[in-house]
């Protein structure tokens, strides 16, 4: 979803390196529909010519307080209320300083000053001057006030030096801002706990059971639940995919159903709503050997005894005020067996899965669902993309539960 279509950005742009990048960015944010409106300091303009920039947002780029060939002044009040968010980026230490104490003896500063839109700013510096407990008190100060930090990554920096400093990249800084756009935030105070990915049951030292689930169904809910502005408890088994970095996803990491069980029981308790789409095993060996084992005569037998019900554990102690949904992945007789998985789990709807419909269920991007509701209605949904898919359950979600912006 494009949340950023017609709204207007003040781009600063200041004296790092990092200003090449800002080209990109600007290229980023038209495409997705902004009016750009570029602001640079007269260092900035060492690193990045204002005709670049007034080329790039087909807008005169403002470096100073007055034109002196029209004869007229540039209005930072104007900037400050005509805009929807103001982003500086690059921004360096002296800017950050600036902006902290409220030196207005350029532009930027005073667009700063009267910007009554959110600021976000993507510093840019050395290691050293990022370290420095400088930069780091007037980026507290600058937190405290509400302005908005995507931090620098970690990275090869223009000194040579390897060091966080390097100003993230336009197509994440893109991203956070549609994030920010993003209507509704029908989570916001709501903590949310996720359950993705497979367990794996130890066998021996080397061999365990384990199934294909990649962890991208859940992995994509807890995305969008941060984007509706939740907190969420994310508890992953064993998968590759990296997880998505934010502040507002705390991740616990569990291989066996054991662990799992162990997890969702403390973190269960401090939640509003619990997802179970994690793919859990039902048995798991009886016992674990400790050395490997030796192939030995033409048959092997290995006795499993049942995991815990984790789905119906939570399910008997869930309180009136919380929200517990399973999945259910099938291979036949879907709909009875999810609709059974749901009062048997005391569950408050269950998304079900066949691997029988193409591009569903394990692995791939894509999934096919559909949403069986406590009074056994359902509601069935194409394919789509599995961050798509997530969409839906959510918005099922909080049109059920009246959770509202
Ligand atoms: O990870 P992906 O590759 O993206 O694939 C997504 C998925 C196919 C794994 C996902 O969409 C899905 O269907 N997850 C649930 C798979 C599953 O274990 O379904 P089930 O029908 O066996 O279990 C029913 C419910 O009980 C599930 O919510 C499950 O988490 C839960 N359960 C199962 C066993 C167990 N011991 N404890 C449980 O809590």
């Amino acid at each position: 979803m494009n949340t950023l279509q017609g709204k207007k950005i003040v781009l600063g742009v200041t004296g790092s390196i990092a200003a090449y990048k800002a080209c990109t960015l600007i290229r980023l944010l038209v495409k997705a529909g902004c009016e750009v409106q570029c602001v640079i300091t007269p260092s900035g303009k060492e690193f990045v010519t204002p005709l670049t920039l007034s080329t790039l947002t087909r807008k005169p780029c403002i470096s100073d307080f007055f034109s002196r060939r029209e004869g007229s002044w540039n209005s930072h009040v104007e900037l400050g209320l005509w805009a929807d968010a103001m982003v500086v980026a690059p921004c360096t230490a002296s800017t950050l300083g600036k902006m902290a104490h409220g030196i207005a003896d350029n532009m930027l500063i005073t667009t700063y000053l009267s910007m009554k839109a959110p600021v976000f700013i993507a510093p840019a510096m050395d290691l050293d001057m990022y370290a420095h407990p400088a930069t780091q008190d007037n980026i507290e100060l600058l937190k405290k006030r509400g302005n908005l930090f995507i931090e620098p990554r970690e990275g090869e920096l223009a000194s040579q030096l390897v060091g966080k400093g390097r100003m993230e990249e336009p197509e994440e800084i893109v991203a956070r801002l549609q994030d920010f756009f993003y209507p509704h935030r029908r989570l916001s105070g709501k903590r949310v706990m996720i359950t993705a990915g497979p367990t794996f049951e130890s066998i021996d030292p080397v061999r365990f059971l384990g199934n294909h689930s990649s962890g991208k169904m859940g992995i994509s809910l807890a995305s969008v639940c941060v984007k509706e502005g939740a907190e969420v408890e994310l508890i992953v088994g064993p998968v590759s995919m990296p997880l998505p970095q934010s502040p507002h996803i705390y991740v616990t990491r569990v291989t066996s159903a054991k662990d799992l069980e162990k997890a969702c029981d403390a973190i269960f308790p401090k939640c509003d709503v619990g997802i179970l789409c994690a793919a859990v095993a039902d048995y798991t060996p009886a016992e674990v050997f400790d050395e490997k084992l030796k192939r030995e005569g033409n048959e092997l037998t290995i006795t499993f005894k049942p995991t815990t019900d984790i789905a119906a554990k939570l399910g008997k102690t869930k309180r009136n005020d919380q929200q517990l949904v399973g999945f259910a992945l099938e291979t036949t007789d879907e709909c009875a067996h999810a609709k059974d998985k749901m009062q048997r789990k005391n569950l408050d709807f269950i998304v079900l899965n066949s691997l029988r419909d193409k591009g569903a269920g394990f692995g791939v991007d894509t999934n096919k669902i559909s949403i069986i509701q406590s009074d056994g209605t359902v509601k069935e949904f194409p394919l789509k993309a599995k961050e798509d898919v997530a969409c839906d359950i959510i918005n099922h979600l909080c049109e059920q539960s009246g959770f509202s912006s």
